[in-house]
């Protein structure tokens, strides 16, 4: 009894102790803050913001950056094709117009029916060599205007950019959101250059035409467009500015909105620095009557294929017979198409199912069908986020692509253009998702795929983890303001001509590739093992050649 006792006591003292030693040390020590944040008192201020394509894929991102800069006081301008659209969204960046938005069509790329290969990237690029003078001319002028400090310019076909702020001797940060021809690795590839993603286990000859023949191709195929530009450039007496595809070589930092995971890994150099993915702080809310049909259904399935999609009647067909068989057959429980550009006439009136009944289509696209509910608009992320969604059949855009990765929703995945194919095969590799293809597309294998990716444990396990993964490098947005102040910055010190940003910048892009790689020593190794070789060759033939000749020479003396 005693024992007990005085082991309670002493256990009770010992906390007391413990408890007091904790109050006595917080009561003597001061903590002070580091002062994370920096000084802004001297930073210059004023970013241009160039696109040239406008595209909400490229802007929205950009302005997900421009957010965090305006609150911490810097002055954004924004230099792009029109978007109505985007200027509603953001009334606090300054908007400037490069000219009318464009769509693929307007330059003869027809989406509906093909895919957007490197021929048509092609095309693209003589739009933007057609229009560089009226870009070049408006960037600079806008720039002097506003007294622009920097330039963060997104990199497609926007050339104009790089060069107006070349010519005005101020920073320039690019943007985009392909790795692809930013950092080129002979590991990895991409379907717009008729290649897989990864080239890890394709055979030598495969590798061979995926790092040299279709490069070359490619390089062939813009040589013109490329040599009309600096035909341009030089009538215009105007230095191409520095970011170039592949290595770029002096004073710029490259933002790339995409991470690791999603991107299949490879190493980057400093200056290119992944700050993916970009995601907005808010997003609309339900509509009242998505929020009805969602809160009904407890197995959703979304469909969205973006803004500029069209299929055949045909394809539009077999799609929307998929969803009534899905529903159907209890693969899901309600489904949501937002349908911007299709109309009735785009689908045949009835349809044939594979049981043999008919549908009429007319009905279910005024929504009289309880479970399948089409709309004009339908907030994305939103209803992605819903717990009820369970799947979502996309294009496969990157904006799509991130915010499904972001709220763990499987994917089935139909891409039709760019770089939708490429973000269909990492989504594939991430096991979050499987493809289809639009030359293809068939009921009972969209509904087998459907029924599988609901079913696979390791799909939804994989779709857990990237969701972690997406949500934690969607906080580098603030990074990438943060190194957009970093350059600012350090221009006020270092001329954009004379060292600027050697932090960032690896020997190896001044030593040249030979010294860089020690090629050089290991042809000198190279030359001593081959001399090595040779003198041990010569000598065992000298020595071989005396086995034989000396009994000869024997005979000889003998005859002698
Ligand atoms: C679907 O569209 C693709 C691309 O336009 C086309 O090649 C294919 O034939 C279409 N499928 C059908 C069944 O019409
Ligand atoms: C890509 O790889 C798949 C198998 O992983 C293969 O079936 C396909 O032919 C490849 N595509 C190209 C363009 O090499
Ligand atoms: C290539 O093959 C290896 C070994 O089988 C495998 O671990 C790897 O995931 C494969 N890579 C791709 C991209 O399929
Ligand atoms: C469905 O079948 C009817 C005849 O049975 C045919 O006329 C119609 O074209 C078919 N519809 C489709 C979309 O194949
Ligand atoms: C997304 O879901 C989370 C958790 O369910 C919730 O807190 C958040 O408000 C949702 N956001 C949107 C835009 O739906």
């Amino acid at each position: 009894m005693i024992k007990r006792k005085s082991l309670l006591s002493l256990l009770v003292s010992l906390l007391l102790n413990l408890v007091l030693c904790v109050n006595v040390n917080t009561a003597t020590q001061n903590f002070i803050s580091r002062g994370v944040d920096i000084d802004r008192s001297n930073i210059p201020k004023n970013i241009l913001f160039g696109s040239f394509s406008g595209g909400r894929g490229h802007v929205k991102p950009m302005l997900g950056i421009a957010e965090i800069l305006i609150e911490r006081g810097y002055n954004i301008i924004l230099l792009s094709s029109e978007n109505k659209e985007i200027s509603s969204e953001y009334p606090t960046v300054k908007q400037i117009s490069l000219g009318p938005k464009f769509g693929l069509k307007d330059i003869g790329i027809e989406v509906t029916n093909e895919v957007l290969d490197h021929k048509k990237l092609v095309k693209l690029l003589e739009l933007g060599a057609k229009s560089y003078k009226g870009s070049y001319e408006k960037y600079k002028s806008v720039a002097e205007e506003y007294n622009i400090d920097l330039f963060f310019c997104d990199l497609l076909i926007n050339e104009a950019c790089v060069d107006a702020a070349h010519t005005l001797k101020k920073p320039v940060v690019g943007f985009t959101s392909g790795l692809q021809l930013m950092d080129p690795k002979p590991y990895k590839s991409d379907p717009m250059f008729g290649c897989n993603i990864s080239l890890e286990n394709e055979s030598i000859l495969e590798r061979f035409r995926c790092n040299f023949i279709q490069p070359l191709r490619f390089i062939y195929s813009i040589y013109s467009v490329m040599n009309q530009l600096s035909d341009i450039r030089k009538q215009m007496n105007i230095e191409p500015g520095r970011i170039v595809f592949g290595r770029s070589s002096e004073a710029s930092l490259i933002l790339v909105d995409t991470f690791f995971g999603f991107e299949l890994p490879q190493t980057l150099p400093p200056y290119v620095q992944e700050i993916g993915p970009i995601l907005s702080e808010k997003y609309p809310s339900l509509t009242p009557e998505l929020s009805v049909f969602m809160n009904k259904h407890e197995r959703v399935l979304y469909v969205a294929f973006g803004t500029r999609f069209s299929a055949t009647t045909d394809n539009n067909s077999k799609l929307l017979q998929s969803f009534i068989e899905a529903i159907n057959k209890k693969i899901v429980d309600g489904i949501i198409w937002a349908l911007v550009e299709t109309s009735k006439e785009n689908f045949y009136p009835t349809l044939n199912l594979s049981d043999g009944t008919q549908v009429q289509t007319s009905p279910i696209l005024n929504n009289e069908h309880p479970h399948i509910h089409i709309t004009k608009f339908a907030p994305q992320f939103t209803v992605l986020n819903h717990t009820n969604t369970k799947l979502f059949f996309s294009h496969g855009g990157a904006g799509s692509s991130h915010e499904s990765l972001y709220t763990g929703t499987p994917m089935l995945v139909l891409p039709f253009a760019g770089d939708q194919i490429g973000n269909a095969q990492k989504l594939v590799t991430a096991g979050v998702a499987t493809s289809l293809s639009i030359s293809d597309l068939d009921v009972d294998d969209i509904l087998n795929k459907m029924d599988s990716l609901l079913k696979d444990k390791n799909v939804k396990e994989n779709s857990e983890r990237m969701k972690v993964l997406t949500k934690i490098n969607s906080k580098r947005k603030y990074r990438a303001a943060d190194l957009i102040e970093y350059v600012l910055h350090a221009s006020s010190f270092v001329d954009v001509n004379d060292d600027f940003l050697k932090e960032w910048y690896p020997a190896e892009n001044r030593m040249g590739f030979i010294r860089a790689y020690d090629l050089d020593i290991y042809i000198i190794l190279l030359s001593i093992v081959l001399s090595v070789i040779g003198v041990i060759v010569v000598k065992s033939i000298k020595l071989f050649r005396s086995f034989i000749s000396s009994p000869s020479d024997d005979q000889k003396s003998k005859r002698e």
